[in-house]
């Protein structure tokens, strides 16, 4: 079996970063993400008896941190929906080789003794999603009717237990929000937290995906230029998903992803583990790769690396790049994007 320094995937890329779904369940509706049309009273989600303890959740990040992974994120659906977090991320936090231990959340139940367990337990950066700073619009993304002060709460929260800087997720649709790009800009100028704005993607087949509903990250940071003007940032690190960049004036920095029209595939070094307990290659992927039976086995000594082995194996065969394939030209068939693909609510951001 090949050693951490020397486990790549077809296209030459190491496996860094292992992002953990805890839940399939959100107590949001974002219509980009958990349509109403689908995740309705008769949607099933999975029953509780099919999805991953902590402790197997906990062998998995082992395995894979004797692979190389560094990083883990854990999100959902909504992670904080789940109960006793805490004692899964003080786990983590424990498994020797990972450095970085973040979670994506959209901050509704975050309270501030929530925030506090979660930092004491040994979280160390938290990602909130939040798409626009009106009521108006941002019900209408959440379709739940949460309104944004919940959200600036939650993001409040994290920052006196002490999680600044906060990066907040913008994920922007044509259409439904980008009206609020510059006021999420300028709210979040001169804070000490990190504005991400997203190009809306094509994930799992529920969203109604469509090409004239991307507003692309050129104009997205024409929008913001025009008043608060910025200038590209040096990447943080290599791989890094978000393009930074920091306003001239000193007021800190923003990010904006464009896995539609600048995909970032070349140097993807994410898994993704699904609540069930498979494996995802790609946010993009049809099929996952189910490691319950390796985990399920009997405990005897082997099993460990009977894990770590599969999990080695499947990254060596992995050639995912699907951002930088998604366009077939007219006449080559069925475009990518019509293929059945994981739901994001599924295997998380
Ligand atoms: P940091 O560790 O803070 O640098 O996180 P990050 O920059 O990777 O950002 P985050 O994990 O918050 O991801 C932000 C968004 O980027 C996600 O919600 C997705 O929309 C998108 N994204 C993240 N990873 C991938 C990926 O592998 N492929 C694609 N296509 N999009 C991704
Ligand atoms: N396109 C881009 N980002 C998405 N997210 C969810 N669905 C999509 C989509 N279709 C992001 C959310 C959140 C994270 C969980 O994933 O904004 O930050
Ligand atoms: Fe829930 Fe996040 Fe999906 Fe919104 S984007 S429905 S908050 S998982
Ligand atoms: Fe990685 Fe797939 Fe996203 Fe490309 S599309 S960056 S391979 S997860």
């Amino acid at each position: 079996m090949q050693n951490a320094d020397g486990l790549t995937d077809r296209l030459d890329r190491p496996l860094r970063d292992l992002r953990v779904s805890v839940t399939d369940r959100c107590n949001f509706r974002c219509v980009y993400c958990m349509p109403k049309e689908v995740f309705d009273k008769n949607y099933r989600f999975l029953p509780k008896a099919e999805l991953l303890s902590y402790e197997e959740i906990l062998r998995v990040v082992q395995a894979a941190a004797s692979l190389g992974v560094q990083k883990i994120r854990l999100t959902g659906g909504e992670p904080l929906v789940r109960r006793d977090l805490e004692v899964l991320v003080s786990g983590i936090r424990n498994v020797t080789g990972i450095t970085d231990l973040s979670m994506t959340t959209n901050a509704s139940l975050l309270t501030p003794s929530r925030a506090a367990s979660l930092r004491d337990a040994g979280l160390q950066r938290v990602t909130v999603s939040l798409d626009a700073m009106d009521d108006e619009t941002f019900k209408r993304v959440n379709d739940v009717g949460v309104p944004v002060q919940r959200v600036l709460d939650g993001i409040d929260a994290a920052s006196a237990a002490g999680f600044e800087p906060v990066k907040v997720n913008m994920v922007v649709k044509k259409g439904l929000n980008e009206h609020s790009i510059l006021p999420m800009a300028r709210f979040f100028h001169r804070t000490r937290q990190i504005l991400r704005f997203i190009e809306f993607m094509d994930v799992g087949n529920s969203n109604a995906w469509d090409l004239a509903h991307v507003t692309n990250s050129s104009e997205i940071a024409a929008v913001i230029n025009a008043e608060l003007p910025i200038q590209p940032a040096r990447a943080n690190y290599r791989g890094e998903v978000a393009k930074r960049w920091e306003y001239l004036d000193g007021g800190g920095e923003i990010g904006i992803i464009s896995s539609v029209s600048d995909p970032f595939c070349g140097d993807c070094s994410r898994a993704r583990l699904s609540a069930t307990g498979s494996i995802y290659t790609c946010l993009f992927a049809t099929h996952g790769y189910d490691l319950r039976p390796a985990l399920r086995s009997s405990l005897d000594s082997s099993e460990h690396s009977n894990l770590t082995e599969q999990l080695a194996r499947l990254w060596s065969r992995r050639a995912d790049r699907y951002s930088e394939t998604r366009r077939v030209s007219p006449g080559e068939g069925q475009p990518l994007t019509f293929r059945p693909k994981v739901e994001m609510s599924f295997i998380g951001g």
